[in-house]
């Protein structure tokens, strides 16, 4: 039987077709061929091993050999010299650099091969965006980063048609509807759960219509999606790249070494069993990998004579049929038995955490350099002003850390970017001030550290809202309250906790955080004097937490003194107090943490696997230390728990707030014991939950999880931890008929409901083995003392019914997603301003105000 293959380039046309970008430039194929789309590719992770610019030049050769400038360098020439090469690109953070680097002549070159389809740009992103732990704000502003270069550039032909996620750990489904209403005709990706790669193969589904969305009407957020065969790479035996081990095609007849006939075999036989896995007669073949061609000459070459020794045709079921949707995601993803990737859902909290928060200057500066631009009629000249250079620096900077190895916390190293917040701070000062005086931040007000309010006896806090609507937020402020001083205008002082003490060690002398609550105007700021004085009165204000007490109080019962705080909330005040108390008297928040210990291998930055499914308790004698700020002050009640030196938490409840807010602090986790050591933060219910529960998708849409299930496949689930974790972008809940337990995060993490009415995330992580996926170091980081690194962060508990739930959480969400920003400045506060005439309703979210270089206004509107 003779079986012929056509084999094309992905955007191949025929000699008698004019050259040009689009799909006119596509092979069509032949009908009754298999037509086998070869596409020439690398893979160019802008940071991971290396640094961004040590890839982009080549630098430190010893980690890995990676130069991205040679690259694009050999694939222009190549595409040059023969007008049937095609090549696709996907990383415009590298590409951009590149571009500005390259003289007249060849930039001309680069827009004649785009304007003939000759390189393609596909996904067009700053970078391949992770997708467990990525924000959709961030995640629409780095596409838009990236697609505006390529359109400024090179005009609507270099539109990507196609979004190209080959690499990312486990794909999303909030990114899928993202595409689709960005207009991409299609996805696809690489990595995807073995087993249900295999049910796909069997059941040729390696294509599906993927509804992203329950909420939009379909097809708005329809994406037709492919699954690569071989994730990203070649067919075993055709890596032509001069850092590969295959042989390249020796064609010569005379040749003794001739591998001309065993070389077209094996394709053919690779096309064939790919093409089984398919239902139609078009498959494709990612001919490319991570950092390839590097000297372009040798893969091309060898792509050549592939095509042309190949190239003849087949017989081949043609089909008509509808494609099978799916609605799921693609979480967790597993590439093996107990090989779950869903530890880097929580690696590098740290950085988790400040990315979320970075996301947050960047907004609030588009805002008020909207406002700037504005006030000054629209003629402020951005694309040269210092605020430009600013914007473009944070906005390429948040690209760069949405990168499926940044965010996911799966690099090697992370250079903070401390320095993009502190130009920053110039812009929002400048526009708040109106330019006559200057506004500071504290970066560590997180740690009760803040050398200019602590040593100040006279200062403004200036609280700016970057929500479209009025807000009132509780403020905490470092100061010192030696009770020698009295303050003016403020309505608590609560000593700082021994956990803050802890973390900040010898830095900062603040003994106190001043605490009120702050009134905010939609899209404004509103400023509030702080005065101290001296006096020989008591200060009335300032309330001590007591040690061990398990009175009851009015809203907090503290019952349950050897191991586990129990929190009962009753809200007598309410107008529903009898629904309340009907609903909640019988439910019991009980709130610690517990650890796993992990297996010394295989585990790692990317893998999660504890070493039994009962966690170890973060006190060595399962007690805990308690103190209670009770309910005789007027604003907020505190439960302060201590595990361990190295595992603290505070359970607030604000006056009139009907959130617990939960603040951990762990760190630095203890490793002399040489196990490595996962810390969870585990909320006990009796809700009746019955093994399911909700994660979001990168902060928007909520998708239903069940514990050792999976939607399309019958699972063979081999990790009962690590395989029921999910990524939790911003919030996760459980709940039953009538009640539902949301928990609200500040930043990406992994977490999982095991056993009925339980909750869990894991918030830290530190370990010691490695798990060989390519990063090759253990993900022990060290913080700013030498030794582990302390992280802090918050939770937010929202116990409602299921009904009034959905609605508390999104705004309570946003809240915490756009929280105010605090600035503080000289004696002299700016009067309270809003800069939006009409406050927006709660159910519409101002996700974008930001001006373009051209000076456009851009508006993002949400429902
Ligand atoms: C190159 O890599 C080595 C090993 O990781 C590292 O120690 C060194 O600091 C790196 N050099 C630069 C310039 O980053
Ligand atoms: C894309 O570029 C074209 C000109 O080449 C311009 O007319 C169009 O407004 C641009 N689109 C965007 C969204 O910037
Ligand atoms: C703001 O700070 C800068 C640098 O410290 C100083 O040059 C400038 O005079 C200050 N502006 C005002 C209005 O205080
Ligand atoms: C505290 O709670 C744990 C878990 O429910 C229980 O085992 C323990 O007996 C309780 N201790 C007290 C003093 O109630
Ligand atoms: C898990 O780690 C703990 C802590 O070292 C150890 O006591 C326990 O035996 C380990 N369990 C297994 C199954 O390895
Ligand atoms: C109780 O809840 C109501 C709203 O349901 C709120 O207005 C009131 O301030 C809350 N009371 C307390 C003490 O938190
Ligand atoms: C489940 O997976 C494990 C690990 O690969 C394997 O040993 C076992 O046979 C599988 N069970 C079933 C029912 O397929
Ligand atoms: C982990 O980091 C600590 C410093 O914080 C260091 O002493 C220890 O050797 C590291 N262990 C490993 C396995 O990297
Ligand atoms: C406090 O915030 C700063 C700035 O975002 C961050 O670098 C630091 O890690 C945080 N500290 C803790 C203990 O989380
Ligand atoms: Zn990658």
């Amino acid at each position: 039987m003779v079986l012929f293959i056509f084999v094309a380039l992905l955007i191949l046309s025929t000699a008698s077709c004019e050259l040009s970008c689009g799909y006119h430039s596509c092979n069509q194929g032949e009908a009754d061929k298999l037509n086998v789309h070869i596409v020439p590719h690398t893979h160019d992770d802008v940071g991971w091993l290396k640094t961004v610019d040590q890839y982009y030049y080549g630098a430190n050769s010893s980690i890995a050999w990676a130069g991205v400038q040679y690259i694009l360098d050999t694939v222009v020439q190549q595409l040059s010299v023969d007008p049937t090469r095609r090549f696709i690109y996907v990383e415009v953070a590298f590409f951009s650099r590149w571009w500005r680097e390259q003289n007249t002549e060849v930039q001309q070159e680069v827009k004649r091969l785009v304007q003939e389809g000759r390189l393609e740009f596909i996904l067009g992103g700053w970078s391949m965006n992770d997708e467990a732990a990525t924000h959709y704000n961030a995640i629409i502003d780095q596409m838009t980063l990236g697609l505006r270069f390529l359109n400024d550039t090179f005009g609507p032909c270099a539109r990507p048609r196609v979004a190209w996620q080959i690499d990312p750990f486990g794909h999303s489904r909030e990114q899928a509807s993202l595409f689709a209403q960005m207009g991409f005709d299609g996805l696809f990706f690489g990595r995807l759960d073995y087993q249900d790669k295999e049910t796909r193969e069997m059941k040729l589904k390696m294509e599906e219509i993927w509804r992203g969305s329950q909420s939009l009407h379909h097809p708005e957020a329809d994406l037709f999606t492919g699954l690569n065969e071989n994730g990203y790479n070649p067919p075993a035996g055709f890596c032509f790249d001069a850092y590969c081990k295959d042989d390249p095609i020796m064609d010569d007849p005379t040749l003794e070494d001739n591998n001309v006939k065993q070389k077209v075999d094996d394709f053919i036989s690779a096309a064939h069993k790919q093409a089984k896995h398919f239902r139609t007669n078009h498959i494709m073949m990612t001919m490319g990998s991570d950092f390839q061609y590097s000297n372009a000459k040798a893969w091309f070459k060898n792509l050549d004579k592939l095509m042309k020794y190949v190239n003849s045709a087949v017989r081949y079921k043609n089909c008509f049929f509808l494609w099978s949707v799916k609605s799921d995601d693609f979480f967790p993803y597993a590439d093996a038995p107990h090989q779950f990737w869903t530890g880097y859902f929580t690696s590098r909290p740290g950085l988790k955490g400040y990315v979320r928060e970075s996301n947050k200057y960047l907004q609030v500066c588009n805002q008020l350099e909207t406002v700037a631009h504005l006030r000054s009629g629209m003629k402020s000249n951005l694309r040269t002003s210092k605020s430009n250079v600013l914007r473009e620096y944070l906005r390429a900077a948040m690209g760069v850390a949405q990168h499926h190895d940044a965010v996911s916390g799966t690099s090697k190293q992370h250079v903070a970017n401390d320095y993009a917040k502190r130009l920053y701070i110039d812009v929002i000062s400048s526009v708040i001030t109106e330019g006559s005086s200057n506004l500071t931040f504290c970066d560590y007000m997180n740690i009760t550290l803040c050398d200019f309010t602590q040593n100040s006896n006279r200062f403004t806090a200036v609280v700016y809202n970057p929500l479209a609507r009025a807000v009132s937020k509780y403020i905490r402020i470092p100061v010192d309250c030696t009770p020698s001083y009295i303050f003016v205008v403020i309505e608590l002082l609560v000593p700082v906790s021994e956990a803050t003490e802890s973390v900040r060690r010898n830095r900062g002398n603040a003994n106190c955080e001043l605490v009120f609550l702050a009134k905010l105007p939609a899209l404004g700021y509103n400023s509030f004097s702080i005065e101290k004085y001296k006096s020989s009165a008591t200060n009335k204000r300032l309330f001590t937490p007591k040690g061990k007490v398990v009175n009851p109080s009015d809203d907090i019962t503290i019952s349950n003194e050897s191991s586990i705080v129990i929190v009962v909330i009753t809200n007598k005040t309410s107008q529903s107090y009898i629904t309340h108390f009907l609903l909640f008297g019988y439910f019991l928040s009980s709130i610690y943490f517990e650890r796993y210990i992990i297996f010394k291998s295989p585990t790692g930055a990317y893998i999660f696997r504890p070493n039994s499914s009962t966690p170890f308790h973060c006190s060595n004698d399962g007690k805990v230390k308690l103190s209670v700020l009770t309910g005789s002050n007027p604003l907020v009640q505190e439960v302060y728990q201590k595990f361990s030196d190295w595992a603290y938490q505070v359970v607030r409840l604000y006056k009139g707030i009907k959130h617990i807010e939960v603040e951990w602090t762990v760190g630095p986790i203890p490793v002399k014991d040489q196990w490595g050591k996962e810390v969870i933060s585990r909320y006990e219910t009796n809700i009746d939950s019955n093994g399911y529960f909700y994660t979001d998708a990168n902060g928007r849409e909520v998708l239903e999880r069940k514990k050792n299930y999976r939607p399309t496949w019958k699972l063979n689930q081999t990790e009962p931890v690590a395989g029921n974790y999910y990524p939790v972008n911003s919030r996760i809940y459980i709940r039953d008929a009538h009640v539902q337990l949301t928990v609200l995060t500040d930043r990406s993490q992994g977490g999982s409901s095991l056993s009925s009415g339980a909750l869990e995330l894991m918030v830290h992580r530190r370990l010691l083995g490695e798990d060989s996926k390519g990063v090759a170091e253990p993900l022990n980081e060290t913080g700013q003392f030498g030794d582990g690194l302390i992280t802090r962060g918050k939770h937010w508990l929202l116990l409602d019914t299921v009904t009034s739930s959905a609605k508390q959480h999104r705004l309570l969400g946003e809240e915490a997603f756009m929280s105010p920003l605090v600035m503080f400045g000289g004696a002299t506060p700016p009067a309270l301003q809003s800069f939006i005439v009409n406050p927006l309703p709660p159910n519409i979210h101002l996700l974008t105000l930001a001006t373009t270089n051209s000076g456009e206004l851009l508006v993002r509107l949400e429902h």
